[in-house]
């Protein structure tokens, strides 16, 4: 059991103390790491530490906190800092997490190159910024990856590790082995592509969610419940590969079976929307039938999400894998 103040053999600073900076850093507390929050509005800081608070305490009440130290023990491991250098100083990791904008986050990384020693790693939690714009030119560019948690990382384990085509293999191996110490999901991309893999995904899902709709062939709810009644029940345990292994006598099977109707109806697919006009219009009126798109229905609906999310990755611990 890891013990209030083990950072072995140093601590985490978290960048940006935002909504994904609070999340990396209950997720490296409730490891026993000790974390140092930094954000360039100390405002920012102080409100994170009030919500961490909050948040954790909540969670210990209804049995979810995750690690084996009590919300206490793991909050009195996060403080927060109001100087970048002081926040750096002596962690073994850095996570940024401040606005997706390249060229803050390049100045921001050019500020960290200064004052990093040859061991941190240095890891953006970017959703979609290529690592070679991101880390273009720094001297420590062998410590630099991307690490791009899911919303809400504290219930959605999965991380992709994104390297530069620079960077250290061993960068990756210990952000990977730090990831499944603080018990998330890494992948690691053997490249980078734009989009990652997950929003590649993702995209392709909306795409074609969006040309049913818009040629008519689907309400919008309709088209959201063949998702989250169909096949998202099924990719909640397993992927799309493993999916088609075992829905014939193995993937060669499927393939056999299944590839020229894959093909014949992918050639059908229509080119990329533009999520604009008369379908954006109808698509958002079904939206705000079921969720007005005011900030407390907004609000109301995000937490029920995060509550299910929560329900979820509890019952998938318990389940054997
Ligand atoms: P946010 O807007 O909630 O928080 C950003 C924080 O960074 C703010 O507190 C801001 O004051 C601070 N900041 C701005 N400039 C700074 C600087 N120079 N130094 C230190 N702090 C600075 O943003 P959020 O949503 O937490 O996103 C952070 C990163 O995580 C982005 O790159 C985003 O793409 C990525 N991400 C976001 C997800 C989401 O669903 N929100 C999911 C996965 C990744």
């Amino acid at each position: 059991m890891a013990s209030p103040g083990f950072s072995a053999p140093g601590g985490v600073a978290v960048v940006g103390s935002g909504l994904i900076g609070r999340s990396w850093a209950m997720l490296f507390a409730s490891a026993g790491f000790r974390v140092k929050l930094f954000d360039i509005e100390p405002r920012q800081v102080t409100d994170a530490l009030v919500s961490l608070r909050k948040e954790m305490k909540m969670l210990e009440l209804s049995g979810y906190l995750k690690g084996q130290l009590g919300a206490e023990e793991q909050l009195s491991l996060i403080s927060g800092c109001s100087d970048l250098q002081e926040a750096v100083e002596g962690a073994l990791h850095v996570q940024e997490c401040v606005p997706e904008n390249l060229e803050l986050k390049r100045k921001l990384f050019a500020q960290l190159d200064k004052i990093a020693n040859d061991h941190v790693v240095l890891s953006s939690s970017s959703s979609c910024l290529l690592p070679s714009k991101l880390f273009a030119g720094l001297a420590h560019v062998k410590q630099c990856l991307v690490a791009h948690p899911v919303n809400p990382p504290y219930y959605v384990p999965l991380v992709e590790l994104v390297p530069h085509p620079e960077t250290a293999p061993a960068t990756v191996d210990r952000t990977y082995a730090l990831m499944r110490r603080v018990g998330q999901s890494p992948v690691r991309l053997l490249r980078e592509v734009d989009g990652f893999a997950l929003n590649r995904l993702q995209y392709a899902v909306i795409a074609e969610a969006w040309r049913l709709v818009e040629e008519g062939v689907v309400s919008p709810g309709d088209l959201d419940l063949v998702m989250s009644d169909g096949l998202g029940l099924r990719y909640a345990f397993i992927g799309p590969l493993e999916t088609m292994h075992l829905n014939a006598e193995g993937m060669l099977s499927y393939c056999d079976r299944y590839s020229e109707g894959m093909k014949r109806v992918l050639k059908t697919f229509g080119p990329v929307p533009e999520f604009s006009g008369a379908t954006a219009e109808k698509v958002h009126q079904a939206m705000c039938v079921k969720v007005p798109d005011d900030a407390e229905h907004l609000a109301a609906r995000r937490a029920w999400r995060d509550g299910c999310l929560m329900r979820l990755a509890q019952l998938k611990r318990q389940l054997p894998q």
